[in-house]
């Protein structure tokens, strides 16, 4: 099927938009018929907005206190897709890696596929990629996942307690509301359960926060797990847990794989 002419492209302005915009991004933006962006400062804002006044548009207005957030990445979707259904070529920026935690921007591609539009996403920096480098973690070291805080809990995941784990959306646990300030957590101890079952409670973690500004210094606050429900939680905290327990290589199995 030929393509229809309205398009998406989807970008990410990274943590630090000053840096982490993308050359690939940038020219996406300037050369949009329509710009939508869904970005956590002023900064970046105002970015977007010079590389292509009077055609950006912010889609965070979209979100309001106490509405589902659910409710709120729908209309984005028909936002983007109504843009692109008109004819546009549109151009929609998230902040961070735009396909990491971001449910409308996958949304908006695959169901403007399906009609047959050209519709993509291009990669972005991501909090996990800032966290690697700010904390100096390699994921190669000890193997690392990956979960969304509620998701983690709600499933029942097992952690490996021999890898590290980086739980994101902690600062919102359990909570499918927006809210301008800090959430109220009232259930986090249910958090703070669940990781007990798999980690020492005197065990270290990180709440991680990176900086969104040049010059700034990212948030790294370590606190044992027993203490979390105490620390001030964000809705850009991010937890980093690192590995409490050495992994048992089979060096048998090592010898063997490196004589073959
Ligand atoms: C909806 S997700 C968006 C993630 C974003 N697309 C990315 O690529 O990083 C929001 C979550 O990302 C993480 N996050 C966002 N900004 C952050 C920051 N400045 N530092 C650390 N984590 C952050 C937090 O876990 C937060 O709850």
């Amino acid at each position: 099927m030929d393509s229809k002419k309205g398009s998406l492209v989807v970008v990410g302005s990274g943590i630090k938009t000053v840096g982490h915009l993308t050359q690939e991004a940038l020219a996406w933006i300037k050369a949009a018929d329509k710009v939508f962006y869904v970005v956590s400062d002023p900064v970046a804002e105002g970015v977007i907005q010079r590389l292509n006044p009077g055609k950006s548009e912010s889609l965070t207005g979209l979100y309001e206190e106490g509405k589902r957030r659910m409710e709120t990445y729908e209309q984005m979707i028909e936002r983007m897709m109504a843009s692109v259904h008109a004819g546009m070529r549109t151009c929609a920026a998230y902040y961070g890696h735009p396909g990491v935690f971001a449910y409308p921007t996958h949304m908006a591609i695959k169901r403007l596929r399906k009609q047959g539009y050209e519709a993509f996403m291009l990669p972005g920096i991501s909090a996990e990629d800032c966290l690697f480098a700010e904390l100096g973690v390699d994921p190669a070291t000890t193997g690392c996942q990956s979960y969304e805080a509620t998701a983690f809990v709600i499933n029942g995941h097992v952690p490996n307690p021999k890898a590290a784990l980086i739980l994101w959306q902690v600062g919102v646990f359990g909570r499918g509301d927006y809210s301008r300030s800090n959430y109220q957590l009232k259930g986090f101890h249910y958090f703070v359960e669940h990781l007990a079952k798999f980690y020492p409670t005197d065990h270290k973690v990180c709440i991680y926060e990176s900086a969104m500004f040049p010059g700034c210094k990212p948030r790294e606050d370590w606190v044992a797990i027993q203490d979390l429900d105490k620390a001030r939680l964000t809705p850009a905290s991010t937890l980093y847990i690192p590995a409490s327990e050495r992994a048992t290589p089979n060096l048998e199995l090592l010898k063997l794989l490196e004589s073959l």
